[in-house]
């Protein structure tokens, strides 16, 4: 037996049931990019004609990237840095780069999540008033944005964003089926009735059609621009939650035997609908607005935070039982991102445990308190918008997206692994990946991100970015990556835990045996059991450590 020659390691937690991992993943993909980022991107990029390359970079680059996430984790066993590491020792820093990012995500991403949680309990006497705008700015964030950073909290908003950081902690400190499943398994199905409802609702409301209109009818010479293919493969990116480190993470805790094809599909196409479904919601929203206000439906669109905590409260006001439908809406927000929130938190914690050889409780403790500190202190504060845009531009715009093309091009072109991991998903799943799968992930994903990442450095540098002084973005943009690269270097360098298996140990499988597989079939999960033609083994260390 290829397996005996190993020294017996810490068993790794798995997911109870298939469905669990399932609605983990797409708790973790749906989130606030689904529901007030998707509408304004397919509005501002061609409406209806935006969903021919929505779907194309969905088929070329989400699901086949979610593959690749997946088949990392589960044939590595291992949270991003180690799983990066086992492939070849060099490439842990990139596993390292994405939970840095994903650390400074988490810290901002709790920040809106407190946001959204408030504004749930302002939703039932609408306590923001005839003015919306004005009272988020001066009354609710009492944003500061001249002083690089203020120093002066906002008290019940820190309060909140206290409470988010412990439910969060507290659900990670549980063992995955106890805290991560059953979060999952119960917020994601309240979620999405919870959305559909007040979806059905916004259809009813007057001026709904026009929203609708405004919205899906197509501007077919949006096709001929290259910036709408290249929002389409962003909006797919962030959307689906590939290229972060979380689906690594989250398959990492797959039994062996695991139909990660399939999965991928189902969890592909669920997010996808419930974007759609979140295109309709707000449009027809939008569309009452237009109406009642009579102002043209492309006055009113907006995204992002302007949507949520102006647009719609400003709805909220106007609507017949308003209240409902904000606490529906603010909710839904809440809980969507609540599942992305935890999913982000798990990439570090993970990462953090294997390297330290702590268990999940402790780390969630330790490194959740050091967080949720961060987060309090820049994101309680008077200055929280302005980190908060700036960060979330850098870590996302730029973090992601170079991390994503370095791990697709370095895992394909340099460790020589791309076969290895076909022939993992292969053995494992129902669909079968080939040629197409592999021009998709490793050639056509990696130009469009770098096409990404220089159109954003150009756009960066032509001009400062939201008119912030240079100190803040210095410090709150450029800043945040020159740590992410330095933290993740120094991590790199640091040793692991005598408790981790580090290396490829020849005939291993990382601590989990790989039952069931079907006759005459190579042990998928077994190193070395599955042959490359350009597989290098010799970039890996085969020696155990002792
Ligand atoms: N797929 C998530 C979303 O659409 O909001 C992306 C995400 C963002 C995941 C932030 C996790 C996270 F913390």
């Amino acid at each position: 037996m290829a397996n005996t020659t190993q020294k017996s390691p810490a068993k790794r937690e798995t997911f109870n049931s298939r469905l669990m991992f399932m609605m983990a993943a797409i708790g973790s993909a749906v989130g606030l990019g689904n529901i007030w980022r998707f509408p304004y991107v397919t509005y501002d990029n061609g409406g209806g004609a935006f969903l021919i390359p929505y779907l194309v970079a969905l088929l070329t680059a989400g699901i086949p990237i979610l593959w690749f996430d997946f088949a990392i984790g589960h044939r590595y066993r291992a949270s991003a840095p180690l799983a990066f590491r086992r492939m070849a020792r060099w490439a842990e820093p990139i596993g390292w780069f994405k939970a840095g990012v994903a650390f400074f995500i988490a810290i901002y991403y709790a920040a809106i999540l407190a946001w959204a949680g408030l504004y749930t309990v302002k939703s039932f006497n609408q306590a923001w008033g005839d003015d919306p705008e004005s009272y988020l700015m001066n009354d609710f964030l009492k944003m500061d944005s001249s002083s690089t950073f203020s120093g002066d909290f906002v008290l019940p908003i820190l309060v909140t964003l206290i409470a988010v950081w412990i439910f969060a902690i507290a659900v990670l400190a549980m063992n995955v089926n106890k805290g991560i499943g059953s979060l999952t398994l119960v917020f994601v199905p309240v979620l999405i009735i919870l959305f559909v409802i007040m979806v059905v609702r916004a259809l009813f409301l007057d001026g709904a059609l026009e929203g609708l209109n405004a919205f899906f009818t197509p501007d077919w010479s949006a096709l001929s621009n290259t910036s709408v293919w290249i929002a389409a493969y962003g909006q797919i990116f962030f959307s689906l939650s590939v290229g972060f480190g979380i689906m690594i993470t989250y398959a990492s805790y797959l039994k062996p035997r695991s139909n990660l094809t399939g999965t991928g599909m189902t969890t592909a196409f669920a997010n996808s609908s419930f974007e759609v479904l979140a295109g309709i919601g707000v449009f027809a929203t939008l569309g009452f607005m237009s109406v009642t206000s009579h102002v043209a439906v492309g006055d009113v669109a907006s995204g992002g935070i302007g949507l949520a905590f102006i647009a719609f409260p400003t709805i909220i006001n106007q609507m017949p039982m308003g209240a409902l439908f904000g606490v529906m809406f603010f909710g839904s927000l809440f809980l969507a991102g609540i599942t992305s929130l935890i999913s982000i938190m798990e990439v570090v914690f993970a990462a953090l445990s294997e390297k330290l050889g702590w268990n999940r409780a402790t780390t969630a403790i330790v490194f959740g308190t050091i967080m949720a500190v961060l987060s309090t202190v820049m994101f309680a504060s008077t200055s929280s918008l302005v980190i908060l845009d700036i960060m979330d531009k850098w870590t996302n715009n730029l973090g992601i997206v170079f991390c994503a093309a370095m791990a697709l091009l370095i895992v394909a072109w340099v460790t020589g692994r791309r076969n290895e991991i076909a022939q993992h998903l292969n053995a494992v799943s129902s669909i079968r990946v080939g040629r197409i799968w592999e021009f998709c992930a490793f050639i056509l994903t990696p130009v469009a991100l770098i096409i990404m990442m220089f159109n954003e450095i150009k756009s960066m540098l032509a001009e400062p970015y939201g008119g912030y002084s240079s100190a803040q973005l210095n410090l709150f943009g450029w800043g945040t990556l020159a740590v992410i690269v330095i933290a993740g270097i120094v991590l790199s360098a640091l040793p692991y835990s005598k408790k981790t298996i580090t290396d490829r140990i020849p005939g291993s499988d990382f601590g989990v045996p790989a039952k069931g597989r079907r006759k005459g079939e190579p042990n998928p999960l077994v190193v070395g059991a599955v042959s490359s033609s350009t597989d290098a083994t010799s970039t890996t260390s085969t020696t155990p450590r002792s």
